[in-house]
């Protein structure tokens, strides 16, 4: 997580292939709008539209200065990582064990504090977010999943490149589908009862038999 600098370069590309989509789709607002699916959106340079109203997702779980280098742990701030996913995409995992095409995974990098009004103890989430990267299943990328990480306020990313430690760990560690399912608690037993869990997650976890 958190590798690599972030870009924050402003965009100011608004081509008129842009502009003309935006045109159709208010045209076509007349007839009743589906609610946003939570499908991502690329601008016309193909960079990921930051989800604004990923807030409106489900919530899939909380970690706490999550760390996956040994004897290194963060220093100074306290850092949550929060991980939402559109409802129609949560859905169609809790029938099939896998993502369909098109899900966007974001997680909200966010500071904590303690020692605030009553709190004596403990950690809550602040105000202040640091970043966001997102994980997004779309057949238009090699290996049909990308990488992209956000700085607060930033409006557009460009894909992480594939040969990025992004790619290896998801892929080699992650339980289900390239995602961590083994840390979301209301997927993990979605996908061991559908048996999607990958083959690396099983025998890093299978408990050794002795024969
Ligand atoms: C060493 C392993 C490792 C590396 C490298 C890594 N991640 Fe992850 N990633 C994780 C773990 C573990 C989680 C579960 C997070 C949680 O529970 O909060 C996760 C979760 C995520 C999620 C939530 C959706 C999902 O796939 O589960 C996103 C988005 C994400 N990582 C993006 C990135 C990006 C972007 C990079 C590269 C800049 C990256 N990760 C590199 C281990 C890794």
């Amino acid at each position: 997580m958190q590798k690599g600098a972030i870009g924050m370069r402003p965009v100011y590309i608004f081509s008129v292939a842009a502009a003309a989509t935006v045109a159709v789709g208010l045209f076509m607002s007349a007839a009743p709008m589906p609610a946003n699916d939570g499908a991502p959106r690329y601008d016309a340079a193909g960079r990921l539209v930051f989800p604004a109203d990923y807030r409106d997702w489900v919530f899939l779980s909380s970690g706490l200065d999550m760390s996956y280098i040994e004897d290194q742990p963060p220093a100074g701030v306290h850092i949550f990582n929060n991980v939402f996913v559109p409802r129609e995409a949560y859905a169609a995992f809790l029938r099939n064990g896998v993502w369909p095409d098109k899900t966007v995974l974001l997680t909200e990098h966010r500071v904590g504090a303690t020692n605030l009004s009553i709190l004596k103890h403990g950690q809550i989430q602040t105000t202040n977010i640091v970043g966001f990267e997102a994980h997004v299943k779309d057949t238009r990328f090699k290996g049909n999943w990308a990488f992209y990480g956000f700085g607060n306020g930033q409006a557009t990313a460009g894909e992480i490149p594939h040969g990025s430690d992004c790619y290896s760990c998801h892929q080699d560690h992650a339980a289900a589908d390239t995602t961590f399912v083994q840390f979301y608690p209301t997927l993990l037993p979605v996908a061991t009862a559908l048996k999607t869990l990958s083959p690396s997650y099983l025998s890093e976890t299978a408990t050794p038999t002795s024969k």
